[in-house]
């Protein structure tokens, strides 16, 4: 008669175990709000010198805790100038490819501006506030050229030096600020070329190989034929 309910009991004992799998949810939790408490300050992956960088607080908002981003000037106030980095020269299309980094100011756009030889500036097409590198299209062979990047915001634009301030005989221009000279190479330097460039000096050497032969042929052989055509007196 005690039979039944002790088989009940072992039944609900075991059946208890089950869901006693379950306590270890609670502990889950807690190692989560450890994690959230101990690294609650990492930095974003944010790069001020990448091309296309979503704006840092952009990717505080979509991160789960917050990441820290870089400290910036006041919105109210123009923003610093941006860093121009490498400018990169494709000499067989006339095209500069320029690099830049941001300021540590709030930007809303870029744009570049270009001197062409000393000229007035031609101001590029504005660019947004993720753009950290751009082109410049139909530049001259042998043409020497100043370029600066400004950004702006809502407060105003950057300063400028200019190619005044660059100085006249700057060679690479000032390596932490905004603008640079380059030159484009007097001619492009295209496969073509350089396969014209080989042949033409094989030519010529085998030209003056051919002179040099006669030459000598001419020197050796004349004073002999010389001595052979004047009679002896
Ligand atoms: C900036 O311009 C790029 C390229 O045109 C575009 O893909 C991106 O969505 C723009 N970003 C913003 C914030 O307007």
């Amino acid at each position: 008669m005690l039979g039944i309910p002790c088989l009940l009991g072992v039944l609900a004992v075991t059946f208890s175990l089950v869901p006693g799998a379950q306590p270890l949810a609670p502990g889950n939790l807690e190692e989560e709000e450890e994690e959230e408490t101990t690294s609650p300050s990492l930095p974003c992956d944010y790069d001020r010198c990448r091309h296309l960088q979503v704006p840092c607080k952009e990717l505080q908002r979509t991160s789960a805790p917050a990441c820290l981003c870089p400290g910036l000037s006041s919105p109210a106030l123009p923003p610093e100038q941006p860093r121009l980095g490498e400018v990169r020269l494709v000499a067989e299309d006339s095209l500069a490819v320029v690099h830049w980094c941001a300021p540590s100011s709030p930007v809303h756009q870029y744009w570049l501006l270009l001197w062409p030889g000393g000229g007035a500036p031609q101001k590029g097409p504005p660019l947004n506030s993720t753009f950290r590198r751009a082109e410049l299209k139909g530049l001259k062979p042998g043409g020497s050229y100043v370029v600066c990047v400004v950004a702006a915001n809502g407060a105003g634009e950057s300063s400028v030096p200019g190619p005044g301030g660059l100085g006249l005989d700057g060679a690479g221009g000032p390596s932490f600020g905004p603008c640079g000279r380059f030159r484009v190479p007097p001619r492009p330097r295209s496969l073509v070329h350089a396969a014209a460039g080989v042949g033409t000096a094989l030519a010529l050497l085998t030209c003056s190989a051919l002179i040099w032969h006669f030459c000598l042929r001419d020197r050796w052989g004349c004073p002999r034929r010389q001595a052979r055509a004047t009679p002896r007196l």
